[in-house]
Protein backbone atom coordinates (compact mmCIF):
# COMPACT_ATOMS: atom_id res chain seq x y z
CA UNK A 1 0.00 0.00 0.00
CA UNK A 2 1.40 3.82 -1.02
CA UNK A 3 1.02 6.15 1.44
CA UNK A 4 -1.78 8.61 1.55
CA UNK A 5 -1.24 10.68 -1.59
CA UNK A 6 -4.23 8.42 -3.40
CA UNK A 7 -6.34 10.73 -0.94
CA UNK A 8 -5.07 13.64 -2.26
CA UNK A 9 -7.57 14.62 -4.17
CA UNK A 10 -10.42 14.56 -1.16
CA UNK A 11 -7.53 16.48 1.31
CA UNK A 12 -5.32 18.85 -0.18
CA UNK A 13 -7.55 22.01 -0.21
CA UNK A 14 -9.51 22.53 2.24
CA UNK A 15 -9.35 26.30 3.57
CA UNK A 16 -10.91 29.15 5.49
CA UNK A 17 -14.43 27.78 4.17
CA UNK A 18 -14.39 24.05 5.43
CA UNK A 19 -12.75 25.55 9.09
CA UNK A 20 -16.11 27.63 9.50
CA UNK A 21 -18.46 24.77 9.32
CA UNK A 22 -19.00 22.62 12.60
CA UNK A 23 -16.13 20.37 13.76
CA UNK A 24 -18.33 17.20 12.97
CA UNK A 25 -19.07 17.68 9.29
CA UNK A 26 -19.23 14.23 7.22
CA UNK A 27 -16.71 12.65 5.52
CA UNK A 28 -16.38 12.52 1.53
CA UNK A 29 -13.31 10.00 1.46
CA UNK A 30 -13.35 6.65 3.17
CA UNK A 31 -10.39 4.36 2.75
CA UNK A 32 -10.90 0.32 2.72
CA UNK A 33 -7.75 -1.65 4.19
CA UNK A 34 -9.78 -4.46 2.85
CA UNK A 35 -6.31 -6.95 3.62
CA UNK A 36 -3.12 -6.41 4.50
CA UNK A 37 -1.99 -9.30 2.43
CA UNK A 38 0.44 -8.20 -0.38
CA UNK A 39 2.50 -10.05 -2.59
CA UNK A 40 5.38 -6.75 -3.07
CA UNK A 41 7.45 -6.38 0.03
CA UNK A 42 8.18 -2.63 -0.55
CA UNK A 43 10.26 -1.13 1.97
CA UNK A 44 8.05 2.01 2.56
CA UNK A 45 5.27 0.48 2.85
CA UNK A 46 2.58 2.82 5.15
CA UNK A 47 0.98 -0.20 6.75
CA UNK A 48 1.58 -0.75 10.18
CA UNK A 49 4.91 -3.17 10.98
CA UNK A 50 1.92 -5.29 12.93
CA UNK A 51 0.31 -6.96 9.60
CA UNK A 52 -2.87 -8.30 10.21
CA UNK A 53 -3.22 -11.86 9.16
CA UNK A 54 -6.02 -13.45 6.75
CA UNK A 55 -8.39 -15.39 9.60
CA UNK A 56 -8.80 -11.53 11.41
CA UNK A 57 -10.16 -9.72 8.77
CA UNK A 58 -13.89 -8.95 8.23
CA UNK A 59 -15.62 -10.86 6.02
CA UNK A 60 -17.76 -10.02 2.85
CA UNK A 61 -20.89 -9.16 5.03
CA UNK A 62 -19.97 -6.78 7.60
CA UNK A 63 -17.72 -4.85 4.52
CA UNK A 64 -20.75 -4.53 2.70
CA UNK A 65 -22.81 -2.82 6.03
CA UNK A 66 -19.74 -0.56 6.43
CA UNK A 67 -19.70 0.42 2.43
CA UNK A 68 -23.77 1.34 2.80
CA UNK A 69 -23.13 2.98 6.28
CA UNK A 70 -20.44 5.16 4.92
CA UNK A 71 -22.98 6.19 1.58
CA UNK A 72 -25.43 7.08 4.35
CA UNK A 73 -22.98 9.18 6.40
CA UNK A 74 -22.25 10.96 3.20
CA UNK A 75 -18.81 9.72 1.68
CA UNK A 76 -18.24 9.87 -2.01
CA UNK A 77 -15.32 7.89 -2.66
CA UNK A 78 -13.92 4.49 -1.71
CA UNK A 79 -10.85 3.85 -2.04
CA UNK A 80 -10.51 -0.11 -2.26
CA UNK A 81 -6.63 -0.70 -0.99
CA UNK A 82 -4.56 -2.58 1.66
CA UNK A 83 -1.68 -4.35 1.19
CA UNK A 84 -3.34 -5.82 -2.30
CA UNK A 85 -7.00 -5.99 -2.38
CA UNK A 86 -7.32 -8.45 -5.15
CA UNK A 87 -6.23 -10.71 -2.45
CA UNK A 88 -9.68 -10.62 -1.59
CA UNK A 89 -11.62 -12.81 -3.68
CA UNK A 90 -15.28 -10.96 -2.59
CA UNK A 91 -13.33 -8.08 -4.00
CA UNK A 92 -15.68 -7.93 -7.52
CA UNK A 93 -18.57 -8.41 -4.82
CA UNK A 94 -17.39 -5.43 -2.89
CA UNK A 95 -16.88 -3.27 -5.78
CA UNK A 96 -20.60 -3.82 -7.53
CA UNK A 97 -22.11 -3.28 -3.63
CA UNK A 98 -20.62 0.40 -3.77
CA UNK A 99 -21.65 1.07 -7.05
CA UNK A 100 -25.42 0.08 -5.76
CA UNK A 101 -24.66 2.34 -3.26
CA UNK A 102 -23.46 5.41 -5.52
CA UNK A 103 -20.19 5.39 -4.09
CA UNK A 104 -17.01 6.11 -6.44
CA UNK A 105 -14.43 3.48 -6.46
CA UNK A 106 -10.77 3.81 -6.67
CA UNK A 107 -8.89 0.39 -6.43
CA UNK A 108 -5.07 1.42 -5.15
CA UNK A 109 -3.69 -2.01 -6.47
CA UNK A 110 0.19 -3.77 -7.13
CA UNK A 111 -1.10 -4.65 -10.34
CA UNK A 112 0.11 -8.23 -9.57
CA UNK A 113 -0.88 -11.39 -7.80
CA UNK A 114 -4.86 -11.50 -8.57
CA UNK A 115 -5.12 -8.21 -9.68
CA UNK A 116 -4.64 -9.16 -14.11
CA UNK A 117 -7.33 -12.41 -13.31
CA UNK A 118 -9.99 -9.60 -12.01
CA UNK A 119 -9.64 -6.46 -13.79
CA UNK A 120 -12.21 -7.36 -16.07
CA UNK A 121 -14.56 -8.67 -13.79
CA UNK A 122 -13.96 -5.34 -11.82
CA UNK A 123 -15.05 -3.02 -14.99
CA UNK A 124 -17.83 -5.03 -15.02
CA UNK A 125 -18.92 -4.72 -11.43
CA UNK A 126 -18.77 -0.91 -12.06
CA UNK A 127 -15.09 -0.07 -10.64
CA UNK A 128 -14.46 3.80 -11.78
CA UNK A 129 -10.54 4.28 -11.30
CA UNK A 130 -7.48 2.36 -10.71
CA UNK A 131 -4.21 3.49 -9.32
CA UNK A 132 -1.40 1.48 -9.61
CA UNK A 133 1.88 1.76 -7.70
CA UNK A 134 5.03 1.15 -9.80
CA UNK A 135 8.49 0.66 -7.84
CA UNK A 136 10.68 2.47 -10.90
CA UNK A 137 10.83 2.59 -14.48
CA UNK A 138 13.18 0.12 -14.86
CA UNK A 139 12.50 -3.54 -13.92
CA UNK A 140 16.22 -3.82 -12.16
CA UNK A 141 14.87 -1.18 -10.13
CA UNK A 142 11.56 -1.53 -9.68
CA UNK A 143 12.13 -5.21 -8.98
CA UNK A 144 14.49 -4.76 -6.52
CA UNK A 145 12.60 -2.16 -4.36
CA UNK A 146 9.30 -4.14 -4.38
CA UNK A 147 11.46 -7.88 -3.18
CA UNK A 148 9.28 -9.39 -6.40
CA UNK A 149 10.83 -10.56 -9.43
CA UNK A 150 9.26 -10.10 -12.94
CA UNK A 151 6.73 -7.48 -11.15
CA UNK A 152 7.56 -4.40 -13.15
CA UNK A 153 6.70 -6.17 -16.21
CA UNK A 154 3.71 -7.34 -15.01
CA UNK A 155 2.56 -4.44 -13.83
CA UNK A 156 2.51 -2.98 -17.62
CA UNK A 157 0.62 -5.86 -18.76
CA UNK A 158 -2.10 -5.04 -16.12
CA UNK A 159 -2.02 -1.16 -17.02
CA UNK A 160 -2.37 -1.84 -20.80
CA UNK A 161 -5.32 -3.93 -19.74
CA UNK A 162 -6.83 -1.02 -17.82
CA UNK A 163 -6.51 0.98 -20.27
CA UNK A 164 -7.46 -0.64 -23.10
CA UNK A 165 -10.86 -1.39 -20.59
CA UNK A 166 -11.19 2.43 -21.20
CA UNK A 167 -10.60 2.84 -16.67
CA UNK A 168 -8.95 6.26 -15.95
CA UNK A 169 -5.54 4.62 -14.60
CA UNK A 170 -3.32 6.86 -12.50
CA UNK A 171 -0.15 5.91 -11.80
CA UNK A 172 1.52 6.08 -8.23
CA UNK A 173 5.11 6.07 -7.59
CA UNK A 174 6.86 6.73 -4.35
CA UNK A 175 10.14 8.37 -4.41
CA UNK A 176 13.16 8.11 -2.36
CA UNK A 177 16.89 7.80 -2.72
CA UNK A 178 16.68 4.08 -4.55
CA UNK A 179 14.82 5.65 -7.50
CA UNK A 180 15.02 9.16 -7.56
CA UNK A 181 17.14 9.16 -10.54
CA UNK A 182 14.55 7.35 -12.66
CA UNK A 183 11.96 10.53 -12.15
CA UNK A 184 12.59 11.61 -15.80
CA UNK A 185 11.79 7.96 -16.64
CA UNK A 186 8.83 7.41 -14.94
CA UNK A 187 7.08 10.36 -16.20
CA UNK A 188 7.85 8.98 -19.44
CA UNK A 189 6.68 5.85 -18.88
CA UNK A 190 3.18 7.48 -17.45
CA UNK A 191 2.81 8.93 -20.94
CA UNK A 192 3.91 6.16 -22.50
CA UNK A 193 1.13 4.08 -20.92
CA UNK A 194 -1.77 6.71 -21.25
CA UNK A 195 -2.36 7.07 -17.62
CA UNK A 196 -4.89 10.32 -16.82
CA UNK A 197 -2.64 11.23 -13.81
CA UNK A 198 0.83 10.66 -12.31
CA UNK A 199 1.40 10.99 -8.61
CA UNK A 200 5.17 11.64 -7.76
CA UNK A 201 4.79 11.04 -4.38
CA UNK A 202 8.01 11.47 -2.21
CA UNK A 203 7.94 8.74 0.34
CA UNK A 204 6.15 9.88 4.04
CA UNK A 205 7.73 8.44 6.63
CA UNK A 206 5.11 5.82 8.45
CA UNK A 207 4.84 2.26 9.08
CA UNK A 208 7.67 0.17 7.24
CA UNK A 209 9.27 3.36 5.70
CA UNK A 210 9.65 4.43 9.02
CA UNK A 211 12.08 1.52 10.03
CA UNK A 212 13.68 1.92 6.46
CA UNK A 213 14.09 5.65 6.88
CA UNK A 214 18.00 5.77 6.42
CA UNK A 215 17.70 3.62 3.52
CA UNK A 216 15.03 5.61 1.79
CA UNK A 217 16.02 8.94 2.53
CA UNK A 218 17.02 11.13 -0.64
CA UNK A 219 19.89 13.69 -0.64
CA UNK A 220 18.34 17.48 -0.85
CA UNK A 221 19.99 18.42 -4.52
CA UNK A 222 18.11 15.04 -5.70
CA UNK A 223 14.97 16.25 -4.05
CA UNK A 224 15.05 19.64 -5.43
CA UNK A 225 16.24 18.34 -9.14
CA UNK A 226 13.19 15.80 -9.19
CA UNK A 227 10.65 18.72 -8.15
CA UNK A 228 11.96 20.97 -10.95
CA UNK A 229 11.54 18.11 -13.51
CA UNK A 230 8.27 17.32 -12.59
CA UNK A 231 7.69 21.50 -12.64
CA UNK A 232 9.30 21.13 -16.30
CA UNK A 233 6.86 18.29 -17.54
CA UNK A 234 3.86 19.65 -15.91
CA UNK A 235 4.00 22.65 -18.51
CA UNK A 236 5.26 20.46 -21.08
CA UNK A 237 2.41 17.57 -20.49
CA UNK A 238 -0.56 19.78 -20.06
CA UNK A 239 -3.48 18.54 -21.27
CA UNK A 240 -1.83 15.11 -21.81
CA UNK A 241 -1.16 13.93 -18.32
CA UNK A 242 -2.19 15.47 -14.60
CA UNK A 243 0.88 15.42 -12.18
CA UNK A 244 0.33 15.69 -8.90
CA UNK A 245 3.76 15.64 -6.62
CA UNK A 246 4.16 14.73 -2.53
CA UNK A 247 6.88 16.69 -1.00
CA UNK A 248 8.75 14.90 1.22
CA UNK A 249 8.63 16.22 4.75
CA UNK A 250 11.81 16.30 5.98
CA UNK A 251 12.71 19.18 3.97
CA UNK A 252 9.76 21.03 3.88
CA UNK A 253 9.10 24.54 5.16
CA UNK A 254 5.29 23.77 6.20
CA UNK A 255 3.57 20.38 6.78
CA UNK A 256 1.03 18.83 4.51
CA UNK A 257 -2.85 19.42 5.62
CA UNK A 258 -2.42 15.39 6.79
CA UNK A 259 -5.83 13.68 5.82
CA UNK A 260 -7.43 17.31 5.84
CA UNK A 261 -7.55 17.76 9.02
CA UNK A 262 -8.06 14.54 11.85
CA UNK A 263 -11.69 13.40 11.97
CA UNK A 264 -12.59 16.03 9.18
CA UNK A 265 -12.97 14.63 5.83
CA UNK A 266 -11.86 11.18 5.44
CA UNK A 267 -11.77 7.51 7.81
CA UNK A 268 -9.80 4.65 7.30
CA UNK A 269 -11.06 1.29 7.94
CA UNK A 270 -8.61 -1.73 8.78
CA UNK A 271 -8.44 -4.95 7.76
CA UNK A 272 -10.06 -6.12 10.95
CA UNK A 273 -12.26 -3.45 11.64
CA UNK A 274 -10.81 -0.70 12.98
CA UNK A 275 -12.05 2.72 12.43
CA UNK A 276 -9.15 5.30 12.54
CA UNK A 277 -8.56 8.56 11.36
CA UNK A 278 -5.36 8.21 9.59
CA UNK A 279 -3.48 4.95 8.35
CA UNK A 280 -0.82 5.78 11.44
CA UNK A 281 -3.63 6.25 14.06
CA UNK A 282 -2.71 3.12 16.35
CA UNK A 283 1.13 4.13 16.21
CA UNK A 284 -0.45 6.98 19.03
CA UNK A 285 -0.20 6.06 22.13
CA UNK A 286 -3.72 6.41 24.84
CA UNK A 287 -6.19 6.60 22.23
CA UNK A 288 -8.95 3.63 21.83
CA UNK A 289 -10.02 2.96 18.34
CA UNK A 290 -13.91 1.45 18.28
CA UNK A 291 -14.13 -1.13 15.59
CA UNK A 292 -17.25 -1.54 13.33
CA UNK A 293 -17.99 -4.98 14.43
CA UNK A 294 -18.92 -3.19 17.67
CA UNK A 295 -20.70 0.06 16.80
CA UNK A 296 -22.33 1.98 13.71
CA UNK A 297 -19.81 3.66 11.42
CA UNK A 298 -21.41 7.04 11.73
CA UNK A 299 -21.49 6.30 15.75
CA UNK A 300 -17.59 6.10 15.65
CA UNK A 301 -17.18 9.12 13.43
CA UNK A 302 -18.66 11.57 15.29
CA UNK A 303 -18.53 9.66 19.07
CA UNK A 304 -15.24 8.34 19.29
CA UNK A 305 -12.84 10.20 21.61
CA UNK A 306 -10.06 9.28 19.81
CA UNK A 307 -11.96 10.83 16.31
CA UNK A 308 -12.65 14.16 18.84
CA UNK A 309 -8.83 14.43 20.23
CA UNK A 310 -7.76 16.20 17.51
CA UNK A 311 -10.69 17.71 15.90
CA UNK A 312 -10.63 21.23 14.82
CA UNK A 313 -8.45 23.50 15.90
CA UNK A 314 -8.94 24.14 19.85
CA UNK A 315 -6.55 21.14 20.97
CA UNK A 316 -3.63 23.32 19.23
CA UNK A 317 -0.66 24.84 21.26
CA UNK A 318 1.51 27.63 19.96
CA UNK A 319 2.62 28.52 17.90
CA UNK A 320 -0.11 26.74 15.82
CA UNK A 321 -3.08 28.02 17.81
CA UNK A 322 -2.12 32.06 16.78
CA UNK A 323 -1.01 31.15 13.28
CA UNK A 324 -2.75 32.06 10.14
CA UNK A 325 -2.11 29.06 9.20
CA UNK A 326 -3.85 26.81 11.36
CA UNK A 327 -6.99 26.44 9.16
CA UNK A 328 -4.82 25.50 5.81
CA UNK A 329 -2.78 22.67 7.75
CA UNK A 330 -4.54 21.85 11.04
CA UNK A 331 -0.89 21.76 12.37
CA UNK A 332 0.25 18.73 10.07
CA UNK A 333 1.12 15.15 11.07
CA UNK A 334 -0.22 13.96 14.59
CA UNK A 335 1.80 11.08 13.63
CA UNK A 336 4.57 12.29 13.01
CA UNK A 337 4.66 14.60 15.86
CA UNK A 338 4.10 11.52 17.55
CA UNK A 339 6.92 9.79 16.24
CA UNK A 340 9.80 12.45 15.58
CA UNK A 341 8.66 14.68 19.25
CA UNK A 342 6.79 12.32 21.60
CA UNK A 343 4.19 13.98 21.76
CA UNK A 344 1.11 13.62 19.37
CA UNK A 345 -0.53 17.31 20.05
CA UNK A 346 2.78 18.72 19.28
CA UNK A 347 2.97 21.00 16.08
CA UNK A 348 4.54 18.61 13.30
CA UNK A 349 8.58 19.13 13.38
CA UNK A 350 7.64 19.66 9.19
CA UNK A 351 6.83 23.19 10.39
CA UNK A 352 9.62 25.32 10.00
CA UNK A 353 8.22 27.09 13.52
CA UNK A 354 8.46 24.36 14.88
CA UNK A 355 11.45 24.20 17.81
CA UNK A 356 12.32 20.81 15.91
CA UNK A 357 12.45 21.59 12.67
CA UNK A 358 15.92 22.21 12.28
CA UNK A 359 16.67 18.68 13.69
CA UNK A 360 14.23 17.34 11.43
CA UNK A 361 16.21 18.69 8.40
CA UNK A 362 19.34 17.76 10.11
CA UNK A 363 18.39 14.01 10.28
CA UNK A 364 17.16 13.91 7.02
CA UNK A 365 20.81 15.08 5.89
CA UNK A 366 22.51 12.63 8.07
CA UNK A 367 20.62 9.76 6.63
CA UNK A 368 20.80 10.68 2.91
CA UNK A 369 24.53 11.15 3.06
CA UNK A 370 25.47 8.46 5.29
CA UNK A 371 25.61 4.49 3.74
CA UNK A 372 22.19 3.54 2.97
CA UNK A 373 21.36 0.50 4.76
CA UNK A 374 19.93 -2.71 3.61
CA UNK A 375 16.07 -2.40 3.25
CA UNK A 376 13.72 -4.37 5.65
CA UNK A 377 11.55 -5.53 3.25
CA UNK A 378 7.73 -6.06 4.31
CA UNK A 379 6.45 -9.00 5.92
CA UNK A 380 3.85 -10.76 7.90
CA UNK A 381 4.97 -11.49 11.29
CA UNK A 382 8.60 -10.16 10.93
CA UNK A 383 7.97 -6.68 12.47
CA UNK A 384 11.53 -5.15 13.72
CA UNK A 385 11.61 -3.55 17.00
CA UNK A 386 11.14 0.28 17.22
CA UNK A 387 14.04 2.30 17.30
CA UNK A 388 14.76 3.68 20.51
CA UNK A 389 17.64 5.85 20.36
CA UNK A 390 16.23 7.03 17.35
CA UNK A 391 12.47 7.45 18.35
CA UNK A 392 12.88 11.43 19.19
CA UNK A 393 14.54 14.69 17.76
FE1 LIG B 1 0.84 25.05 10.43
FE2 LIG B 1 1.19 25.16 13.10
FE3 LIG B 1 3.26 25.58 11.45
FE4 LIG B 1 1.31 27.40 11.62
S1 LIG B 1 2.72 26.83 13.26
S2 LIG B 1 2.28 26.67 9.75
S3 LIG B 1 -0.52 26.06 11.93
S4 LIG B 1 2.08 23.64 11.69
FE1 LIG C 1 -0.81 12.23 9.64
FE2 LIG C 1 -1.80 10.24 11.20
S1 LIG C 1 -0.61 10.04 9.39
S2 LIG C 1 -2.24 12.39 11.30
Amino acid sequence: SAPGPELAADVIEPGPKAARKPPVGHPIGLLAELTHRCPLRCPYCSNPLELERRDGELDTATWKRVLSEAAALGVLHVHLSGGEPTARPDLVELTAHCAKEGLYTNLITSGIGRAPGMIDALFDAGLDHVQLSVQGASAPTADRIGGYKGGHEAKLAFARRVVELGLPLTLNAVIHRGNIDEVEDILALAVALKAKRLEVAHTQYYGWAYVNRAALMPARPDVDRSIALVEEARKRLEGVLVIDMVIPDYYARYPKPCTGGWGHRTLNVTPTGKVLPCHAAESIPGLDFWSVRDRALGDIWRENPAFNAFRGTDWMPEPCQSCERRDMDFGGCRCQAMALVGDASATDPACSKSPFHARMEALATLEATGAAPDYIYRTIGGAPAPREAEAHL
